[in-house]
């Protein structure tokens, strides 16, 4: 049974991708001394995702990553289903990838090239010609306010510079949903509002859908749907204002 949201099911618009998960649970096999012992991360997820933009809130180790990771089947479900426009993140993995951008709190992880331009011409190089990519590249770059980065060691740069261009490298390939774990990590103020504004341009101008895991809860508030994980499992499905209400509530209860 998928449960849905409690907003409209086509306010994302027509023809945007339905994302959802129904009964799907995520787990682990603990070698013990006893022999092995299903340690569950993920339980009974159930969700439709039709809004432009989510946010996942939650405490450290509460599951966020791993169900953002379920989107483009860098994590596989050990029961249940999930769908991303229709099709599984596992058993299609091209093309689900082909719609899903993927931007890890570590842009260490994703970041292979030498230099910001190299990567991004990376990411274009099934797109755009040889002859045009550098330049491709660096409007990307410039898009997000870094064109003067375009040519520095990514191991020189500072954290959160890194993280700008690990999202510039997944925004040069277009998806139409766009996953981003902690997003804000690592940046500064001005940066995280340039954030703010980029996400909410690319969901009204390239009708992007968004979805974002965060310890922030100022930041959450931009989005128009949260979802409170807690022991893996979603507790909690609301406007964010409530959502982070709750979440609050959740943590006190469970420090007194
Ligand atoms: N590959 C794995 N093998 C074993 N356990 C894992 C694996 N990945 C995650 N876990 C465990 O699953 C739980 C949820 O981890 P997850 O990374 O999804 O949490 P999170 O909510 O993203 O936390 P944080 O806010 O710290 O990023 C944690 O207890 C973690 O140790
Ligand atoms: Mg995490």
């Amino acid at each position: 049974m998928i449960v849905g949201g409690r907003f409209a099911p086509d306010s994302a618009g027509e023809g945007a991708p339905e994302i959802s998960f129904a009964e799907v649970s995520v787990g682990v096999l603990d070698d013990t001394p006893t022999g092995d012992v299903y340690r569950p991360i993920l339980t009974d997820v159930n969700v439709t995702l039709d809004e432009p933009m989510i946010a996942i809130i939650g405490a450290n180790g509460s599951g966020k990553s791993t169900l953002l990771q379920l989107f483009n089947g860098l994590v596989t479900a050990n029961s249940g289903r999930v769908l991303i426009d229709g099709l599984d993140p596992v058993e299609q993995a091209k093309q689900v990838r082909s719609r899903v951008g993927f931007v890890f709190t570590d842009p260490a992880a994703q970041l292979v090239m030498p230099t910001p331009l190299e990567d991004i011409e990376l990411s274009l190089r099934k797109r755009v010609p040889k002859a045009q990519r550098g330049a491709a590249a660096l409007a990307v770059l410039e898009e997000l306010g870094i064109a003067d980065l375009a040519d520095r060691s990514v191991y020189e740069l500072s954290g959160g510079q890194r993280q700008l261009v690990a999202l510039a490298a997944v925004l040069a390939v277009d998806p139409q949903i766009l996953v981003l774990d902690e997003p804000t990590t690592l940046l500064d103020l001005r940066n995280k509002e340039k954030l703010r504004r980029l996400l909410a341009d690319l969901v009204v101008s390239r009708g992007v859908r968004v979805i974002f895991s965060t310890h922030d809860l100022d930041f959450a508030g931009l989005a128009d749907r949260a979802l409170v994980v807690d022991s893996g499992r979603v507790v909690h499905d609301s406007a964010p204002a409530e959502a982070t209400r709750m979440y609050r509530e959740l943590i006190m209860s469970d420090s007194s």
